[in-house]
């Protein structure tokens, strides 16, 4: 708990001084400085760039890779990656596993990460406060919303399947709670590493409880309203974990305390690729939504505090998602090492969904919150169980 502390307040302190770090090629492996086209292209399947203008005035990259087009599958990456992390794992990341299966595979960037960080009005250096005032919430009856129709328009069916991975499930909840006519869009709805309930977390992310508010404060007191960006972080991970004993740091300290230890599943030739890619960026206010459903123990809209949720929502209290809405049918994937979406709280959500098809807690002792979308035995632990599924329903 210590280690993981020290670790998120060197990560805070080089948020506000970390300007000055460049980002250093000569450290990554090839897949490490290519973008996502140019990934698709290196593993044999070209990817087109759609551009979504959201409802207010947020412009998203959406990467396509055409197939069957009666077959198309959304993937919606969880907060701080972006999609880059369903193709970094090349030749066996899930993009192209579900190309080379012929599915007509789309990839949605969220508001504010790397390749959308774009507005039709708002400059986020210039006006951070107002660009990145947002949450999963906006990010669900926003940006995943006009995706879906977009997709649906383009490929002239009534239905896609949808994949999340961690706080991209929690998107799938809110939009199918917030706007139900959505839930007949969704032939399925694949949750990887589920986000909803967060009780039984594990690792450095129980001190969101007691600590998280505090650090949140903290946050606001230095300004930081946009956090773990791409041109600010990417640098940094370079800079400490491509050193020796960085992999230690990163991978063996720094991503077990957060998302549970299997550093197999992440070797060091691996965080190569990964630092090129992670992190995408983030918001304070998506931090403070998740710190207080922890401590809330309620899955609900943003906290203001009571005068101010008095004018926003008209009650004291923020208004809980209504999980009986989430009428789609729901697939859960859990890892038995996930610190973060831990089989404990996966149970909570599998109780409250009303329409799950598919439960099942992956059997390898060590699967944890990363091995769902970049681990190194994917193929083996992960994938055949996945590809039942979706040969089943999809
Ligand atoms: C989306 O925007 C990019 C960059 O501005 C552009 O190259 C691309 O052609 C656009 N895609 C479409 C389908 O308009
Ligand atoms: C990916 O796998 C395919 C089929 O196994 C192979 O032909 C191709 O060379 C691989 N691509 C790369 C870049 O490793």
């Amino acid at each position: 708990m210590e280690k993981g502390l020290i670790f998120l307040a060197v990560i805070l302190h080089v948020t506000v001084h970390s300007q000055l770090l460049k980002q250093q090629p000569e450290k990554l492996s090839e897949d490490g400085r290519l973008k996502f086209p140019e990934l698709a292209d290196k593993y044999g399947f070209p990817a087109q760039q759609e551009n979504i203008t959201t409802e207010d005035g947020y412009v998203l990259t959406l990467y396509h890779i055409p197939g069957d087009t009666s077959k198309p599958v959304l993937l919606i990456h969880g907060n701080t990656p972006t999609g880059d992390c369903f193709i970094i794992r090349g030749n066996t990341s899930m993009v192209i596993t579900l190309a080379r299966r012929g599915y007509d595979v789309w990839v949605i960037n969220l508001r504010g990460t790397r390749y959308s960080r774009k507005h039709v009005r708002l400059d986020p250096d210039r006006q951070p406060a107002q660009f990145f005032d947002y949450t999963f919430y906006e990010q669900a009856i926003y940006d995943v919303a006009a995706t879906i129709d977009f997709i649906l328009k383009k490929t002239g069916q009534e239905q896609l399947t949808a994949i999340g991975h961690s706080v991209g499930t929690t998107l799938l909840y809110v939009l199918g709670a917030e706007k139900p006519e959505y839930n007949d869009k969704i032939k399925l709805a694949i949750s990887l590493a589920p986000i909803c309930f967060m009780q039984n977390v594990r690792g450095v992310s129980r001190l969101g409880g007691p600590l998280g508010p505090w650090l949140i404060d903290l946050m606001s007191l230095l300004n930081i309203h946009e956090f773990l960006s791409y041109d600010q972080f990417t640098p940094l991970l370079q800079a400490i974990c491509l050193e020796p004993f960085g992999y230690e740091l990163c991978i063996k300290i720094g991503t077990a305390a957060v998302m549970g230890s299997d550093p197999d599943g992440l070797e060091p030739e691996f965080q190569k690729t990964l630092f090129g890619h992670f992190p995408g960026g983030t918001t304070r206010k998506t931090l403070a939504h998740l710190v207080q459903i922890t401590r809330r123990k309620k899955f609900a809209r943003y906290d203001y505090g009571a005068i101010k949720n008095l004018r926003v929502y008209n009650s004291f209290q923020p208004p809980e998602f209504d999980l009986k809405k989430v009428t789609m049918k729901s697939a859960l994937f859990v890892g038995k090492e996930d610190f973060l979406s831990t089989p404990a709280d996966a149970e909570l959500l599998k109780a409250a969904l009303p329409n799950v098809v598919h439960y099942q807690v992956l059997p390898y002792e060590k699967f944890n919150h990363a091995d769902f979308v970049m681990g190194r035995y994917m193929t083996d632990n992960f994938y055949p169980y996945f590809m039942e599924v979706l040969d089943k329903y999809v």
